[in-house]
């Protein structure tokens, strides 16, 4: 069994930047961890430690991951990923939240860490159009979300992500001393 594993589900390369990093801070060989795209996992690979990546689809993370989710048992999870949001702790605690509904209760849930992720301009150019059909003030406030999205994730970002995982490897390690 490998000490650690990063799966991660990425449309457009932003969590898979965040998956990358994480993979790179995890503090051992390359022979005890592994990362995969949800797309390739077979189901066949087993870690005491899964960090479990997203890009936030309405609000949540789409069915693959939730399929992974619930199938980790007696394990630990932590969870990562991007969205389209701003830097806002309480959208980010909303999705933690909607993910994490999905993990077993024999799990330890080891914490999540996201950052904002640019959008494709395609999306931004539909918002656009509904302008003069909607409130323009709003359609304003999503275009500067749009344009700070741009530059992310940052290399902050991907630092943070680091230290991310250096906590939830210290817990991981002391949970197993402690059993
Ligand atoms: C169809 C679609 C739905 C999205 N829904 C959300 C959402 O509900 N909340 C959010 O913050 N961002 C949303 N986004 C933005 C993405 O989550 C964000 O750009 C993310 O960084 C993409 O990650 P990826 O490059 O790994 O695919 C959405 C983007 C698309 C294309």
């Amino acid at each position: 069994m490998l000490k650690y594993l990063v799966i991660y589900a990425s449309e457009t390369g932003n969590t898979k930047k965040l998956a990358e990093e994480i993979y790179k801070a995890l503090p051992c060989s390359k022979k005890d961890k592994a990362i995969v795209d949800v797309r390739t996992w077979n189901g066949t690979m087993d870690a005491e430690t899964y960090f479990v990546g997203f890009w936030a689809n309405r609000g949540s993370c789409t069915l693959e991951i939730i399929d992974i989710l619930s199938s980790i048992n007696h394990r630990n999870i932590a969870l990562f990923g991007t969205c389209g949001m701003g830097n806002d702790k309480s959208y980010y605690a909303s999705l933690e939240q909607n993910a994490s509904v999905w993990i077993s209760d024999d799990t330890n849930f080891l914490g999540s860490y996201f950052c904002q992720g640019k959008m494709p301009e395609a999306l931004r150019a539909k918002y656009e159009s509904y302008r003069g059909k909607c409130d323009d003030y709003k359609l304003d406030k999503i275009m500067e979300i749009f344009d700070t999205a741009k530059s992310h994730p940052t290399r902050e970002d991907l630092q943070r992500a680091h230290q991310f995982v250096n906590e939830c490897c210290s817990q991981a390690k002391e949970l197993m001393l402690a059993h």
